[in-house]
């Protein structure tokens, strides 16, 4: 299962490029830059990821980031990331960034976007990847700051695709966010929104109805909705599910009780993604090996899972074509 996994072609659908800050970047960067760090080695760090929740995360996440200072970090951090994810099997990555982490501590916007943008333009083709950037507002900051966030994002429409929500989602309802979302579309940019992970079915709804979400992000809640997994499952909503992150901030209390397999026999376009890849123990061959593991997938499913990926991803029909030919030729080749 595991070489089946590994080269089984795939897309990354729900990823936060500073959540690839792997330990030792973290302490090459804090060196580089002066930064001090809370802990005296990476081994330290790596035992500093046992979190209770999503804030736990997330105070580590934000708090790491402070090594990111000028855009060659920023394109560094990025090329280590398709080359891990090239070596997954990824030909193609939607990815996450999170500009108000890094303006709000005084590194402006065109600083970051063109760090990212200089390793996805350059370093991705050289792995046969395509790649897709998406802005996510961070909830728990204000409304208008996301706003201003949209703004700065106008001028470089040619680089970001689409807008998301992330951060703590307790407390924090997608509703008061769609005056930026409708703004947003009107502006060209297709929406999506983490919803269902630590906030209630609610929220989904609310991400698809409020935001015109067109993916959500985790959605683990909405299987407590059964009216909700009926409108996913007949819209063909995708969910972009991230099983090792399920299980690190504690969403679910162990993987054999994820229902991803679930959401599969309902009908839904279920992904696996990695979330933040460095934090929560693996990439996304290692989510898809080890839900497979505590699930009992079978090739077929995992199969399916790739599929779906594909399918979910904001790639034109041709392309999307080619990529599902691809996965159906490479699981024909593979021993039944
Ligand atoms: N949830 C919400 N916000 C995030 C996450 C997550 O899993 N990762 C990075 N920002
Ligand atoms: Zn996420």
């Amino acid at each position: 299962m595991t070489d089946f996994v590994q080269g089984l072609p795939k897309a990354e659908l729900h990823l936060h490029i500073e959540g690839t800050l792997e330990p030792e970047l973290l302490f090459a960067l804090a060196a580089e830059n002066d930064v001090a760090l809370p802990y005296g080695s990476a081994a330290e760090a790596r035992a500093a990821y046992d979190f209770q929740n999503l804030q736990a995360f997330l105070d580590l996440y934000y708090g790491g980031m402070a090594v990111l200072r000028r855009a060659e970090d920023f394109s560094r951090l990025t090329r280590a990331y398709l080359d891990r994810a090239a070596a997954d099997g990824v030909r193609h990555a939607e990815i996450f960034f999170d500009p108000q982490a890094h303006t709000a501590r005084g590194v402006a916007f065109d600083t970051v976007l063109a760090g990212i943008t200089q390793a996805l333009d350059n370093h991705a083709p050289t792995l046969g990847m395509t790649t897709r950037l998406i802005l996510c507002f961070l909830r728990d900051r204000p409304v208008a700051e996301a706003m201003e966030t949209l703004h700065a994002a106008l001028d470089h429409k040619d680089s970001i695709l689409a807008v998301g929500l992330d951060s703590a989602e307790r407390d924090h309802p997608p509703e008061p966010f769609r005056p930026v979302f409708d703004r947003a579309r009107t502006e060209g940019f297709l929406t999506v929104a983490h919803a269902g992970e630590e906030g209630p079915a609610a929220h989904v709804t609310g991400a698809l109805d409020a935001l015109g979400a067109r993916r959500i992000d985790h959605g683990v809640a909405a299987m407590d909705d059964p009216a909700l997994v009926r409108r996913l499952a007949e819209a063909q909503v995708p969910l972009t599910v991230c099983p090792l992150s399920n299980v690190k901030l504690q969403v679910v209390d162990d993987l054999a009780d994820h229902p991803l397999k679930a959401m599969l026999e309902a009908g839904i376009l279920a992904t696996v993604n990695s979330d933040d890849p460095a934090y929560f123990g693996g990439y996304v061959a290692e989510n898809y090996r080890a839900a497979a593991a505590a699930l009992g997938l079978a090739k077929a499913e995992l199969t399916q899972l790739a599929r779906n990926s594909f399918q979910a991803a904001f790639l034109p029909d041709p392309q999307k074509r080619a990529h599902l030919a691809a996965v159906d030729a490479y699981a024909a080749a593979q021993p039944a």
